[in-house]
């Protein structure tokens, strides 16, 4: 098989990329291990920003800064200029698709406001973000896959990704992508897919973590093919707890409650957010309010002692409740039998979004080095990515622009390269590394279960890598992530056949996880500061002399090796941040 343009990944990154493809007269297909429409950009909850003023004042600059003065100044300034003046056209432009925003009664896109997301550089919150209901990510997904189709875009749904091909040499030396190797769950063959350009758009990879936020699918597959091959994962040790989650599972419940004006609460009924955030107070950053209800729980103050607080959206009234947040009244009711109209809902942070991720420029191809060298033919976008406009810590919304803005700019980019260049040579036994892998898991006898060592995986990352490190918790995770890696290369399954084999699936995936998570604890134990979602316990200010830079993990015969690379800083100098 052979494509001009192939993409690995059907979110709205991976989707906004095959339409500007096929627009352009491309042939464009587009692979995924799911159906497009399950893509993680479905569970996207409460909006999406852009500066469009519909019912206050507020300009693309002010965003910019936001995301920047959010991400703890590790934001590169250029792509985050970029994020914020072209988050206007993308939304206009799904609006035209036919995305149904909600309204203002004067037929304008409706917009609420957001953790972070301030007028004036900090003076107070603003309404930037557009949403539909409590679906907006649902919403962006259907109406790209719509266009898709309408444009002729060809889907390999239900496979999965095992390979990248390059030709000319290893891809973090100099070859250039030159399509995957994909395993068809239908019915377990192997396919090599030749092509001019790659665009990894697999998402991120929270189901290291026990409470998340992520789908079954989230393991990092488009990271860790990458980082197999020369590629450096980026930032890694910035990992988001969304503050709201359902207690135990990690189901968002989304930041629009707190936009709606919804309040957090601890076991003595007080809005502790005073104590952490006078000025955003609910609306902080979403690490500043994670930590801040590990401080509660910590203190005594959780609900009942427990590990969780309250999520009071009952002053709203039913109308806002049940017509603007509707989606999580239904999950609180469903998953934890209460009703958010008349009872506050349990809510404890949850593992929700990888700031790192596969390093590109601000045209999505996938960069090498701490020099921007471009690996040819090979392009990210959406979570899998690091551009990075994150920094430290993302702000709310601020991934869907991240995958509209980014996957449309990989798309018109990819577009633009491959004219000039022919589909690339792959030689006939390219699959057989990839068939000898699979075959070894297959044929393994019964010794250790992907399921257990997953469970010690999450559980380890959970308790010693999560909202709040130190070099002990760290180190024991090191220790523990090397043992979890000796144990899976005596991985084996029950399931021996070919036919929907969801077991070898499973098994296979770990492997891309285990990887995500030896560079998460690697970054994490070698950044002695305080920085975002990365909080040191025993290094607890941020410190810009030694590290205000990025961190490329590349991968190690002993474990991942370290580099560092310079943040972008265009406009605003780092500063101490408080809202
Ligand atoms: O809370 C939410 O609705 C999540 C949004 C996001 O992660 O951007």
């Amino acid at each position: 098989m052979q494509h001009e343009a192939l993409i690995v990944g059907a979110g709205g990154a991976g989707l906004w990329a095959a339409l500007e493809l096929a627009k352009a007269g491309v042939d464009a297909a587009v692979l995924t291990k799911l159906y497009p429409t399950r893509s993680h950009t479905g569970a996207a909850q409460g909006g999406v920003c852009a500066a469009l003023g519909n019912q206050e004042e507020d300009h693309w600059e002010w965003h910019m800064f936001d995301t920047i003065k959010g991400g703890d100044y590790l934001v590169d300034q250029d792509a985050a200029e970029i994020l914020a003046r072209e988050a206007i056209e993308t939304v206009i432009e799904l609006e035209h698709m036919g995305l149904p925003f909600n309204r203002t009664p004067d037929g304008k896109i409706d917009q609420r406001r957001f953790g972070g997301h301030t007028r004036n550089f900090g003076e107070g919150p603003v309404r930037r973000a557009c949403y539909a209901v409590d679906r907006t990510g649902h919403m962006i997904l259907q109406t790209l896959y719509q266009q898709c189709i309408k444009f002729g875009v060809k889907f390999y749904d239900e496979y999965h990704v095992v390979d990248l091909l390059s030709d000319g040499g290893e891809l973090g030396s100099g070859g250039r992508a030159a399509g995957v190797v994909a395993y068809r769950i239908a019915d377990g063959e192997l396919h090599t897919i030749r092509s001019k350009a790659v665009m990894l758009a697999t998402g991120g990879f929270g189901r290291m973590f026990r409470v998340t936020s992520n789908a079954w699918s989230l393991t990092g597959d488009g990271i860790a093919l990458a980082y197999r091959h020369g590629i450096p994962m980026q930032d890694m040790e910035f990992y988001q707890f969304h503050p709201t989650g359902i207690v135990g599972i990690g189901i968002l419940l989304s930041e629009a409650a707190r936009g709606e004006g919804g309040t957090l609460l601890n076991d003595a009924g007080e809005r502790f957010m005073e104590r952490y955030a006078p000025t955003l107070m609910e609306l902080a950053p979403r690490d500043m309010v994670s930590r801040a209800i590990y401080q509660e729980i910590r203190a005594g103050r959780g609900i009942g002692g427990k590990d969780y607080v309250y999520l009071d959206v009952r002053h709203l009234g039913r109308a806002v409740i049940e017509e603007k947040l509707a989606d999580i009244t239904e999950f609180a009711r469903v998953y934890q039998g209460v009703e958010p109209i008349t009872q506050p809902v349990p809510t404890q942070p949850t593992a929700h979004y990888a700031m790192g991720g596969i390093p590109t420029d601000t045209d999505s191809r996938v960069t090498r080095d701490e020099h921007g060298t471009v690996v040819p033919g090979l392009y990210a976008a959406g979570e899998a990515a690091c551009v990075s406009v994150h920094g430290a810590n993302r702000l709310g919304t601020n991934s869907l622009v991240d995958l509209l803005v980014f996957g449309r700019r990989a798309g018109r980019r990819m577009a633009a390269d491959v004219g000039g260049w022919a589909i690339p040579g792959v030689p006939d036994d390219a699959a057989d590394p990839s068939r000898g892998e699979l075959e070894r898991i297959r044929s393994a006898p019964r010794r250790e279960q992907a399921a257990r060592i997953k469970t010690d995986l999450a559980n380890v990352m959970m308790d010693n890598v999560g909202v709040y490190r130190d070099e002990g918790l760290l180190m024991t995770a090191r220790d523990t992530v090397r043992t979890l890696r000796e144990r899976y290369r005596d991985v084996s399954i029950d399931d021996k056949g070919r036919t929907f084999n969801t077991d070898l699936l499973e098994a296979h995936e770990l492997g891309y996880l285990l990887d995500c998570a030896e560079t998460t604890v690697a970054s994490a134990l070698a950044r002695r500061e305080s920085r975002g979602a990365h909080a040191r316990e025993d290094y607890r200010g941020r410190d810009d002399v030694n590290f205000l830079a990025h961190s490329l993990a590349y991968r190690g015969e002993g474990g991942p090796r370290l580099r560092y690379k310079p943040v972008t800083i265009t406009q605003f100098q780092p500063k101490p941040r408080t809202y």
